[in-house]
């Protein structure tokens, strides 16, 4: 925290008060303290984090956080790596959670083929189940696509849906795609990972079409690669864009909270 503190009296002429971490995990299993978690990011100037809900447990998990932390709000989603086990009962179950306070989402969602492929066909029909759901509720979607960018493509152009292409990594080319189709593309601590070719993306697209995140506990940003990741470190991602962008930490909050602010319904 010390290292961070020094960080913020180099920014702190600019007015930053309302960062937002569009996605991030917020579990147990991954913090011993939560409490503490949620200090630490007020004092790390975030305002708001979109924690997401995505296995059955987990969504128990964070029905219970967003009552008890203003800054909390949630996603709820089944994500592809439980494509196995999900079923109609589940999405009935996912379905009577979205018109709660604070619901602002549906997600993680999508495809990912990076492990196996061998259960496409039921990835597929977790997806599109869910991108009906959303459909249906008019809530945005918070996408996961893992080596799977052609299918999630032809997936989400079926769908009339808004949202967020998570931890987007891919192409220049692919992130024009996505925005085409009115997404806005996730950045989070890949962008400054040293041979991240995120950077390149990141420089040649407008800001009008990003979001940030953490992904927390998992892509901790450089400084701090190898640590456990939380939605404090947030500001440092937004530090690296400004950079790569040559303008300021104080623009780029203002830009992304607004971005978030107009997709999610935080006054739900
Ligand atoms: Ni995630």
């Amino acid at each position: 925290m010390d290292c961070l503190l020094d960080f913020f009296d180099i920014i702190v002429e600019e007015v930053i008060d309302m960062l937002i971490d569009t996605h991030c995990h917020l579990s147990k299993e991954d913090y011993d303290n939560i409490d503490e978690v949620i200090d630490n990011n007020k004092k790390a100037l975030v305002n708001k984090i979109v924690v997401s809900g995505c296995s059955k447990e987990s969504i128990k998990e964070v029905m219970v956080l967003k009552d008890k932390y203003d800054m909390v709000y949630v996603t709820l989603g089944f994500h592809p790596e439980y494509a196995d086990i999900i079923t109609v009962n589940d999405l009935n179950y996912l379905r009577n959670l979205l018109k709660e306070k604070k619901v602002v989402g549906i997600g993680e969602i999508g495809l990912d083929y990076h492990y196996t492929k061998e259960n496409k066909d039921k990835q597929l029909w977790l997806f599109e189940e869910q991108l009906k759901i959303a459909y249906d509720y008019n809530l945005p979607v918070v996408i996961h696509s893992r080596d799977a960018t052609m299918d999630t493509i032809n997936i989400l152009k079926k769908y009339k849906v808004r949202g967020i292409i998570h931890c987007f990594s891919g192409s220049l080319e692919t992130a024009n795609i996505y925005i085409g189709m009115g997404f806005l593309l996730g950045i989070g601590g890949v962008v400054t990972f040293k041979n991240s070719k995120l950077k390149d993306v990141v420089k040649n697209i407008s800001l009008n079409n990003i979001v940030l995140e953490t992904d927390s506990p998992y892509l901790t940003p450089e400084p701090f690669r190898g640590k456990v990741n939380s939605s404090k470190y947030l500001v440092y991602i937004a530090k690296f864009i400004a950079d790569l962008k040559n303008i300021s930490v104080e623009e780029i909050e203002k830009i992304t909270s607004n971005n978030a602010s107009c997709l999610f319904d935080f006054n739900k």
